[in-house]
Order: structure tokens, then C-alpha cells, then sequence
């Protein structure tokens, strides 16, 4: 299925006014966030919702994140708690994603959650999905804008060589400032580390008082996206690389001789923000192999080295 024609909007009023009424319609449309590109459509369509996973060929088991304007918003489809309201003052609207027992009442549609007992539910800080989400008046399931298995898109570019003619539209907000996907922490128990991502675990563990729980690997898939080999660009990828062997291409992060370089003075967030890029601009170098430089384990390098380990994964 790629028969469709994929609009490319400019996020003025009139754009995300297309939009909205595009998600109105049961449509698809790619939005910007600050941590990559949404695959956004209606949470309540279920038409929509099973449309998010045709397009992404993404599996039925995978739930989605459900974006919404605001905290208050947020508690119509979850059952609220002290300690969400405590993150969500601290991180919303931002790159973190709370797991929650949902609502009954919800009214979301069934293959949202993939019929588990909770959601994952986000206030994303961009200006163009905040003014597209108060524009739709509605929650927007959306799993990042790529197809299943492949890097994450950080431009509309990227949206445009992985799923244009799967699409309806896109709203081009520019490059995604954080480049990892959000934080997932799962609230149904002790808060637990389900993902990490754009906002460090220390970070949150500051405003918990708290350590974070650790998802055991041996623990079943509560995150799906928990899979090894995600994320994976076509080359295959070494780490903690300090020499290239013939065939390479060396992803360097501080300052090394490489190909492109995540961060020359070793800046984390810096290196978040260019990781998918530079996989995308590498893989379409077409090298047998990406070598990449050490990442520190600290910080936004937790995130980082999640996603060059599943890259790095044997494939299925
Ligand atoms: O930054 C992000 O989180 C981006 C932007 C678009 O918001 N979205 C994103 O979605 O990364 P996706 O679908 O690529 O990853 C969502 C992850 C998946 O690993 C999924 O398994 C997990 O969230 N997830 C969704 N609902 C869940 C739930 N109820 N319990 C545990 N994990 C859940
Ligand atoms: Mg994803």
C-alpha cells in the first residue's frame, strides 16, 4: 500500500488547520515533536489506530504513546497519582512518557494499548504538536514516523523516504531538537525505567528522591520497543570502536578522526540530538560497516547507547 500522496505543510495556521482536520477524517499525518516525528492519528478511531500500524508495518502487540495538550488532559484517559503529578510538573510538557493504569472510561481505541490494563500517555513541549493537539482538541496516538525496525526519523525528509504514499500529510517542524525518543517510566508499581531516553534517569531520580527500579532483561516485554534489533540502518554497526577496519565508516563522538562526529567536545545532548541524523546520512553512504566511538554511560549517553546496542543487534 503506497498509493496515497503525501502533502508536505509548513506548520503556519493553515497547515496545522489541514492537519487537524486530517486526524478529524481518520487520517495520518506526521507531526514534529521534540524528541523525533510522531505517526499521529485519532486515539479514539479505531480505523485510524489500525491504519498507524499498516503504515509503520509495525506488529499489533507494539501500544502506542498517546500525546495530549496538557497534565490535565492527560487524566481523563489514565488514573492520575502523586508521583505523576510530581514528574509531570517537573518534566511536562517534555520528553518524557508516563505508563499508567488507564481509564475506563478512556474511550480509546482497543489497539492503542494493544489490550494491556495501562497507557502510555506524553505532553510533547513542541510548538507545532502543542498547537496541532490544542488545534484537534483530541488525544493523537503516534509511535515515532518511521517504518517498524528502522532508524528514527528527525526531519520531515527522514519521514518522506520512509512512509511517503503511506501518509496523508506532513507537517515539517524542522529537525527535532532532542533526537532520541522520550523517556519511558512505568508507574503501575515502584517507578520503573521501561526506556530510557531524552530526559536522564538522574534527572528524574532527583525529583523522586529515589532510585528508578531497573527493567530486568530477563523480565517480559513490557516495552516493546524493548526488542533487540530496532533502530537498525542497513550497515552493519560496531561499538566502542577506537580503530575502523576496511569497510567502515567511524561515527566518532569527541575529538577523533572519524566520518561525522556526534559531538566533537563530547557534549551528550549534543550527541542525542545528531545520533539518528548521522545514522541516516551514514547508512545512505552505503559503508559495509558503522563504527562507533565509546559513549559514556551518563546522562542522555544511557539513551544513546540503548539505541547503537539494539542498532548493533543481530537482526531477525
Ligand atoms: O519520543 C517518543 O516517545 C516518540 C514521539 C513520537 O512521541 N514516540 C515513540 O513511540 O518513540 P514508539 O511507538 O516508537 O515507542 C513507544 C514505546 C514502544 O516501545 C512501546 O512498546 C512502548 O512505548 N509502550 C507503549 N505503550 C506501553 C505500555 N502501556 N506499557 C509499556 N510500554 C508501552
Ligand atoms: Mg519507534
Amino acid at each position: 500500500m503506497s498509493s496515497l500522496s503525501t502533502t508536505v505543510h509548513t506548520p503556519d495556521t493553515a497547515g496545522i488547520f489541514r492537519c487537524a482536520e486530517t486526524l478529524s477524517a481518520g487520517g495520518l499525518i506526521a507531526l514534529p515533536t521534540e524528541t523525533v516525528y510522531g505517526l499521529g492519528a485519532d486515539a479514539r478511531n479505531d480505523t485510524a489506530v489500525a491504519r498507524i500500524f499498516e503504515a509503520k508495518g509495525r506488529p499489533r502487540f507494539n501500544p502506542l504513546i498517546v500525546h495530549v495538550a496538557s497534565a490535565q488532559i492527560a487524566q481523563r484517559y489514565v488514573h492520575w497519582s502523586d508521583t505523576a503529578q510530581r514528574l509531570a510538573d517537573a518534566f511536562w510538557p517534555g520528553a518524557l512518557t508516563l505508563v499508567l493504569p488507564i481509564r475506563d472510561d478512556a474511550g480509546l481505541s482497543p489497539l492503542v494499548t494493544a489490550e494491556l490494563p495501562t497507557l502510555a500517555i506524553r505532553v510533547p513541549a513542541h510548538p507545532v504538536a502543542q498547537a496541532l493537539l490544542r488545534q484537534f482538541d483530541g488525544p493523537v496516538a503516534a509511535p515515532s514516523a518511521n517504518r517498524s525496525g528502522k532508524i528514527s526519523p528527525t526531519t520531515a525528509q527522514h519521514v518522506i523516504d520512509g512512509l511517503s504514499g503511506r501518509i496523508e500529510a506532513i507537517l515539517d517542524g524542522g529537525a527535532c531538537p532532542v533526537g532520541v525518543e522520550s523517556t519511558i517510566i512505568g508507574l503501575s508499581g515502584t517507578p520503573t525505567l521501561l526506556r530510557p531516553g531524552g530526559v536522564a534517569s538522574e534527572d528524574i531520580e532527583a525529583v523522586l528522591g529515589s532510585p528508578l527500579t531497573q527493567r530486568n532483561q530477563s523480565d517480559p516485554l513490557t516495552a516493546p520497543g524493548q526488542m533487540l534489533s530496532h533502530y537498525a540502518p542497513g550497515a552493519r554497526v560496531r561499538l566502542n570502536a577506537t580503530t575502523i577496519q576496511p569497510g567502515e565508516m567511524l561515527l566518532g563522538f569527541g575529538p577523533v578522526d572519524c566520518m561525522l562526529n556526534l559531538s566533537e567536545t563530547g557534549n551528550l545532548v549534543e550527541a542525542a540530538a545528531n545520533l539518528f541524523h548521522h545514522l541516516h546520512a551514514l547508512d545512505a553512504m552505503g559503508p559495509e560497516g558503522i563504527a562507533v566511538s565509546p559513549i559514556p554511560m551518563t546522562g542522555l549517553g544511557l539513551a544513546i547507547n540503548d539505541r547503537l546496542s539494539r542498532a548493533a543487534a543481530p537482526r531477525p
